[in-house]
Order: C-alpha cells, then structure tokens, then sequence
C-alpha cells in the first residue's frame, strides 16, 4: 500500500535514503570484489583445470579466489545490513522501486542461505544443487542492481 504521507516526507529529502559518498564507494567496492572473486573461482574450476598425474588438477589460484570471496562475503553482509538501515526500509516507504529493490534483496537473502550451506553440506549432490543454486543467481546479481540504480536515478531525475 502507498502511503502518500510517507512518500511526501521520504521524496522531499533524499538524504535518508542515500547513503554518503564514502560508504557507496565502500558498498559498490565489496560488491564488485565479492562477484569478481566468484567469477574468478567459476573461470579457474571450469576452464583452467589441467590435466595431472592424478587426474584433474584444480588452478593454485582457486582457493584463493575462493578466500577472498569468503572474506567479501562478510564483507557483504555488513553492506547489506548498512543498506538495510539507510536505504531499503526508506526506500519501501515511498513505495518507488519496489519491484527491483525488493528482488534485489530477496537474492540477497537467497545468496546468503545458499553460501552458508556450502558451508556444511556434505551430500555431494546436495552440494551441487547449492553451488548451481548460488553461483547462477549470484552471475545475475550486478545485472538486477545496475536495473534499480537506473530506473532509481531515472525517476529522480523526472521529479527534479
Ligand atoms: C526493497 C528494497 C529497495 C527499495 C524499496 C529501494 C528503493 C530505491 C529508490 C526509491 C531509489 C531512488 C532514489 C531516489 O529517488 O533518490 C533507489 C535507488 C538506488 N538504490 Fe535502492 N531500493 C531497495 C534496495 C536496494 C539495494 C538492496 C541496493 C544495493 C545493495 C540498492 C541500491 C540503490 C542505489 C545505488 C540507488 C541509486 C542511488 C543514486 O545513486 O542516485 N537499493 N532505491
Ligand atoms: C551476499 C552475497 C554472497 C554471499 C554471502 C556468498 C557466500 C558464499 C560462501 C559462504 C561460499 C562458500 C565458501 C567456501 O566454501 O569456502 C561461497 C562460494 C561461492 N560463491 Fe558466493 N556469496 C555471495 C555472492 C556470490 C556471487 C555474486 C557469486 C557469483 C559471481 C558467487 C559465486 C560463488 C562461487 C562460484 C562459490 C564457490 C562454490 C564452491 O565452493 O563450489 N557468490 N559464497
């Protein structure tokens, strides 16, 4: 439900919802690093695998890219709950963006739970439901957000 009441006050003063120049870079330099280090992972497993003595030999760089995105994962998390506080909770109340900000954290969510249970499952084909789960959703990530920036800052523009 719109609430004109809120959409006057939250619309007028864009401040609350943006966050400070300092913490963006900050948010979109995690985000970048945290699908990177992904990527990087998914391009090392799939395609620089080579051949061994004892069959395949996994690149020396993929459990690093696969440390850095752990630590950019929690890096994410403090940017997400940053967001959270500044942006989303406002955002919803003026009932703009809704449709892109509202995915955007439901596959927020969804990297979350599918990440903390690589953590502890065990089943192989569990596993790789989780990993396919992840990495295929996480892919699209950047594409969903870059969607919400521009409509957002679309509409701001039309209203100034
Ligand atoms: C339910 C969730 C969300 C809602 C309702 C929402 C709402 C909005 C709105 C209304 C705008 C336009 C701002 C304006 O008019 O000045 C906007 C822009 C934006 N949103 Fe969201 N948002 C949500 C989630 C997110 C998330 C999860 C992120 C990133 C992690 C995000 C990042 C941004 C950015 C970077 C902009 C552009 C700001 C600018 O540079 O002008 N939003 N959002
Ligand atoms: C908030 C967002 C995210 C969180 C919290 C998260 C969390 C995690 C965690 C905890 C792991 C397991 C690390 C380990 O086994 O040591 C993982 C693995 C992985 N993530 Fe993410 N991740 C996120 C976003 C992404 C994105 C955007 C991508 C896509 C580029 C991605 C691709 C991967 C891949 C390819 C793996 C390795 C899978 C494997 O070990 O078999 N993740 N992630």
């Amino acid at each position: 439900m719109k609430n004109p009441a809120h959409h006057n006050v939250v619309g007028h003063h864009r401040t609350p919802l943006r966050l400070s120049r300092q913490r963006r870079y900050l948010v979109y330099a995690i985000g970048w690093a945290l699908w990177s280090s992904g990527a990087a992972w998914l391009v090392c497993h799939y395609f620089l695998m080579t051949k061994g003595p004892f069959g395949d030999t996994p690149s020396p760089l993929e459990p690093w890219w696969l440390r850095l995105h752990g630590a950019m994962a929690f890096g994410a998390l403090w940017s997400f709950g940053l967001t959270w506080g500044v942006h989303i909770v406002a955002g919803w109340k003026t009932g703009r963006q809704r449709v892109t900000g509202g995915v955007a954290v439901g596959v927020l969510v969804w990297l979350i739970l599918t990440g903390y249970l690589l953590y502890y499952l065990t089943d192989d084909t569990w596993r790789g439901v989780s990993v396919l789960a992840h990495w295929t959703i996480g892919l699209a990530l950047p594409l969903l957000l870059a969607v919400h920036v521009v409509l957002g800052r679309r509409r701001a523009k039309r209203k100034a």
